[in-house]
């Protein structure tokens, strides 16, 4: 099964951090078995796609539009990611739902259009606190797949990536136990497979407040498969030790 861990730098970094921290990866050696993606905000993409050419990391996006183009003032295209060589976009994220109103709809034509350019969406799905109070997730959790990936044809769906994060565990320091994390993540491949027998093997990454001193259980999961990581992503030396910890579970 392929590994992934993947840094969302979110709102962070000017130019100078972010030259930095490409640079610092850049210059580290490639950890075998495993994928490392890095997605800064969208003015350093092309810098970063050009100073990471040559190694094994891939450059991803935050987000985009789901038109090619068109009178969208402030929207960035997939078209126009993968004309600077960014090779994958998060798509969903809990935090783009919740202060941009993106829908499960909006979302999955999101995917589409990612795969049409053929660039990979990190998909990400997750419960609020309320939900997993009230013992909603897997159903909140299998609305939202269901929602913007249900339209997709096997053949595409084996180009996604699922990130599980629990929107009470993003940037708050609570982390998901490393069992409810591979429960959840045993539910979503289920969910999965429901789709073809290769879909089963799409990576599904765990995301929120993933650290170096809690990877190593989370990673462990059998169905989890690295993690997409925020706070921690932000640091060189603390993300190289995600990209390590990934590589031995
Ligand atoms: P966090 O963010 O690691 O800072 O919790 C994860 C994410 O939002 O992708």
């Amino acid at each position: 099964m392929r590994k992934i861990v993947a840094g969302n730098w979110k709102m962070h970094k000017d130019r100078s951090e972010a030259l930095a921290l490409v640079s610092a990866l850049g210059r580290s050696p490639a950890i075998a078995g495993v994928e490392v993606m890095v997605a800064p905000a969208f003015p350093f993409l092309a810098m970063a796609a050009e100073l990471l050419q040559g190694t094994d990391i891939i450059v991803a996006g935050q987000n985009c539009h789901h038109e090619a183009k068109g009178a969208y003032t402030g929207e960035v295209s997939a078209p126009m990611l993968q004309s600077v060589g960014v090779k994958a976009c998060i798509v969903g994220h809990s935090e783009r739902r919740q202060y941009f109103a993106e829908s499960d709809e909006m979302i999955g034509r999101k995917v589409r259009i990612l795969l049409d350019h053929g660039i990979t969406p990190i998909f990400c799905c997750g419960e609020s606190r309320a939900e997993r109070e009230a013992g909603s997730h897997f159903k909140v959790v299998t609305e939202q797949m269901k929602g913007a990936l249900g339209g997709l044809t096997p053949e595409q769906m084996e180009q996604v990536v699922v990130a599980y994060e629990p929107v009470w565990a993003i940037g708050t320091g609570l982390t998901a136990t490393a069992g409810q994390a591979q429960e959840m993540h045993a539910h979503i491949r289920s969910l999965l497979r429901s789709h073809g027998p290769n879909v089963a093997n799409v990576p599904v990454l765990y995301g929120g407040s993933c650290k170096p001193d809690n990877a190593a259980e989370l990673f462990a999961g059998p169905d989890v498969n690295g993690g997409l990581i925020g706070g921690a992503a932000l640091d060189a030396e603390q993300f190289k030790a995600l990209v390590r910890i990934a590589s031995e579970s």
